[in-house]
């Protein structure tokens, strides 16, 4: 069978381990999807050097790549709201599937690029875009999928967790963490994202909105970051045996979905108390399974790069069906099942 082909768009740290995954583990892929996956082409502004990308063909025009028809598969690794937004729009109209780590896109524009894949039978695959690399996407999707989901809540900002872990353990000043943050490349292109809540809300819009069946509404959430607490709370919180964590919630009230991400008081002895630095961690609660817990890294170029890896053998998977036997690939997109309000 002929390999499916890909086309990746952004070299930073995502792309970067994207494209060193896919061709390190290249053998294995092809074993586990019955045929290779490709790059067949990058779309960057510039090199990283951290990426080898050994004479694959380089254009510094995502849309070219968008319309590359030898492409199965555009992978956006560009981040921001705009041009990614018209990227996977156009990719979607020539035909290609999607995969995106881009929470701030699915978040915002999710609902008109599901509409849009719907109607092209293409798949928008996202698993990338909450919590690095858990698989939680795929846990509230298939493992959980025969519950009604009561709430959720986690640590699904890893830069806010390593600000608050090393202002703990360490005592080091806020804004010298969150640099080390950066060049670690954990922290967004625009780090108030990550520090005022925005991403965290971001992530928690898509985990309700698969879990819930509801529209993505990411306006409706309360959003509160971590830039008001200093050293001095953080240790008084540990005085009084509890710790500091910046918490994303979704559960249901008579209301509606409630969806908050602020910082929350934890006892020091439960599980999300415990999870530290770049770590990130979901707890679902389903009325058959009762409380799960998924943990791993939330950030960073190779966990990252292993979910958008994930989403690319799914789609290779699927595109090994006939088109009829894909439909349950499309599910990727959630089932909004209600108007249920938030
Ligand atoms: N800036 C994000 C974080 C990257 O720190 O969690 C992963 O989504």
């Amino acid at each position: 069978m002929k390999p499916v082909k890909v086309g990746i768009c952004g070299l930073g740290t995502v792309g970067g381990g994207t494209f060193n995954v896919l061709k390190r583990n290249a053998e294995e892929i092809a074993r586990r999807v019955g045929r290779g996956i490709e790059v067949a082409q990058i779309a960057a502004r510039d090199t990283n050097r951290k990426c080898d990308t050994q004479g694959v063909s380089i254009t510094n025009d995502v849309f070219e790549l968008a319309r590359n028809p030898e492409i199965d598969i555009v992978i956006e690794l560009i981040g921001g709201y705009t041009v990614a937004r018209d990227l996977v729009l156009e990719a979607i109209a020539q035909g290609k599937h999607v995969v995106t780590a881009n929470k701030a896109l699915i978040a915002v524009h999710g609902n008109e690029i599901f509409a849009k894949a719907r109607e092209k039978g293409v798949i928008v695959a996202f698993e990338a875009a909450v919590a690095g690399g858990i698989p939680v996407i795929k846990a509230l999707r298939e493992g959980l999928s025969a519950n009604r989901i009561n709430w959720l809540a986690g640590i699904i900002n890893g830069t806010g967790n390593f600000i608050l872990t090393e202002m703990r353990e360490k005592g080091r000043d806020f804004h010298d963490v969150l640099e080390e943050a950066q060049a670690l490349g954990y922290a967004e292109a625009d780090p108030t994202f990550d520090v005022e809540g925005i991403d965290a809300a971001h992530k928690l819009t898509i985990l309700a909105s698969i879990a819930f069946g509801i529209p993505l509404q990411f306006d409706k959430a309360y959003t509160e970051g971590i830039t008001q607490l200093t050293t001095d709370d953080v240790n008084y919180a540990e005085a009084l045996g509890y710790r500091i964590k910046h918490l994303g919630m979704a559960r249901r009230t008579e209301e509606g979905i409630e969806l908050r991400v602020h910082p929350t008081l934890i006892p020091a002895d439960r599980l999300l108390a415990n999870v530290n630095g770049v770590m990130n961690a979901v707890m679902v609660n389903g009325d058959a399974v009762g409380s799960t817990l998924y943990y791993g890294a939330g950030a960073g170029m190779e966990p990252t790069a292993s979910a958008v890896v994930a989403d690319v053998v799914d789609i290779a998977r699927a595109l090994s069906c006939s088109p009829e036997s894909r439909v349950p690939h499309l599910a990727f997109q959630p089932d909004v099942l209600s108007d249920h309000p938030v």
